[in-house]
């Protein structure tokens, strides 16, 4: 049997169910790296402020080099009695120095070494997470001006409402991701103050310096209460929420695509590379890749939904819930990562099947908004010219003719005096979408200025 760390006060073995029910190391051994860089910035600390050697000092640092190496090439030995991976690190430790490895515990505790190396853990994963962000970001850009010319009909309540630019619609979605990004830094920043010198809860009565580990290991400030250090888990909630607005914003761009990929709408053609197929029916070619980033939000929804239980009601400093927060955080950023990832390989390779969307784009009165704007702009209050172009819509649609500039001259005029000759220059979707002018609006000059805007702030 492994000797346990805290094994002084202890007259029997621990059960083997009790090992196998206490046990993280099968999923916390992703923080090896983390809980190293943590120790070595402590034993540095220590060394600094003399509670241990230089000489001491130097032999830790490079026992857990040598440890961390061996982990990384996959011949460390993982058991079960040693519970977790600040476990296994410092027991390694130990057998390779003896009593100088025995030392490196000093004024620290699991309590606050596990919120560190979480910390750290997670303020790798926020960054890399920004970078997917970021790459995605950048696909949109490039679709963006892959269809820089073509005309969208826009939805409301999933029925055709206004024509949009398609880089309009293609920036809609940078303009998410950039929120995701704003959350994400801030994010960072509040997690970003170091728990360990914390101890077990109310600090140490040995002569640490805090401030000097914070910079070591990058941190901008020090938790300047133990009590509150080491149960608190906020950063990790706060990061899972921010995957999961990713994860909603994902799923619905997916679900758009989903629904622009099918005979039916006929807009979106996705390379065979990233589709699959049916076992049973030759014919088909699935978007499974789209379906997927809708299905995994729940995934990362359900994450955020275990941290928000898990941390209810938990009183204060270090519970042994808390191990509970790892396999919600890893799964849900590997998760997110994933879909990132993936996201930018379907808008790289999707082109939107511009000969099918015009095809259609007379259908819908996607003028009849642009019409009615026409008719304000001549001093008719709003509600007027509502009604008269509803009039003229239902007009359309008794008779079955698909668009108002169809409708005999005589029917505008008759509809309101100021509907006279030119009326029909305004109609159809080119004319509609020529016609915005608000800022943040599908007007051609608005959408050009967003695009190099943002191809500036992306280079
Ligand atoms: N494996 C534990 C966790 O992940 C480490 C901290 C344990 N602390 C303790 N006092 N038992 O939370």
């Amino acid at each position: 049997m492994a000797e346990k760390p805290w094994g002084g006060r202890f007259g029997e073995r621990t059960d083997r169910k009790v090992e196998e029910f206490t046990e993280s190391i099968s999923f916390d051994r992703r923080l090896f790296e983390h809980d190293v860089r943590g120790s070595i910035a402590h034993v540095q600390m220590l060394a600094k402020v003399g509670l241990v050697t230089s000489d001491e000092c130097a032999q830790i640092v490079r026992g857990l080099t040598d440890i961390k190496a061996e982990i990384t090439a996959g011949n460390f030995p993982f058991v079960l009695e040693r519970e977790d991976i600040h476990m296994h690190i410092e027991a390694a430790l130990i057998d390779r120095l003896g009593d100088v490895g025995r030392k490196l515990h000093t004024a620290r505790s699991r309590n606050d070494q596990v919120a560190t190396d979480v910390k750290l853990w997670t303020r790798d994963a926020l960054d890399r997470t920004d970078l997917g962000l970021i790459a995605l970001q950048k696909a949109f850009v490039a679709a963006a001006e892959r269809h820089r010319d073509l005309i969208l009909p826009g939805y409301t309540h999933l029925q055709r409402a206004q024509p949009v630019l398609a880089p309009h619609y293609f920036l809609a979605y940078v303009e998410k991701l950039a929120r995701d990004r704003s959350r994400l830094a801030d994010c960072r920043k509040r997690l970003n103050v170091l728990p360990l010198g914390a101890a077990a809860m109310a600090g140490t009565t040995l002569p640490i310096d805090r401030h000097h580990v914070a910079s070591a290991l990058g941190f901008e400030g020090v938790a300047a209460n133990s009590m509150d250090v080491s149960s608190d888990r906020d950063f990790a909630v706060e990061s899972v929420f921010v995957l999961t607005m990713i994860a909603e914003h994902l799923a619905g761009w997916a679900e758009e695509w989903v629904l622009w990929s099918t005979q039916e709408f006929s807009f979106l053609a996705l390379p065979d590379k990233l589709c699959t197929g049916s076992s049973i029916m030759p014919q088909k070619k699935n978007p499974d890749v789209l379906e997927l980033i809708r299905g995994r939000s729940a995934r990362v929804i359900g994450a955020l939904t275990t941290f928000l239980v898990l941390l209810k009601g938990l009183p204060l400093a270090y519970n042994r819930d808390l191990q509970e927060d790892k396999e919600p955080l890893f799964d849900a950023f590997d998760t997110v990562e994933a879909c990132l990832d993936l996201a930018s390989l379907v808008v790289d390779g999707a082109t939107l099947r511009a000969d099918r969307i015009a095809a259609r784009l007379d259908e819908g009165f996607l003028d009849a908004t642009t019409l009615m704007e026409h008719l304000i702009g001549q001093g008719i209050p709003q509600r007027t010219a509502h009604e008269v172009i509803g009039h003229l819509v239902a007009l359309c649609v008794q008779q079955n003719i698909h668009r108002l500039a169809d409708l005999p001259d005589a029917d505008f005029v008759k509809a309101h005096p100021k509907l006279g000759p030119g009326t029909k220059d305004l109609l159809g979707v080119e004319n509609a979408v020529k016609a915005f002018k608000s800022y943040g609006s599908t007007a051609p000059k608005e959408v050009e200025a967003q695009l190099k805007g943002w191809k500036e702030r992306l280079s």
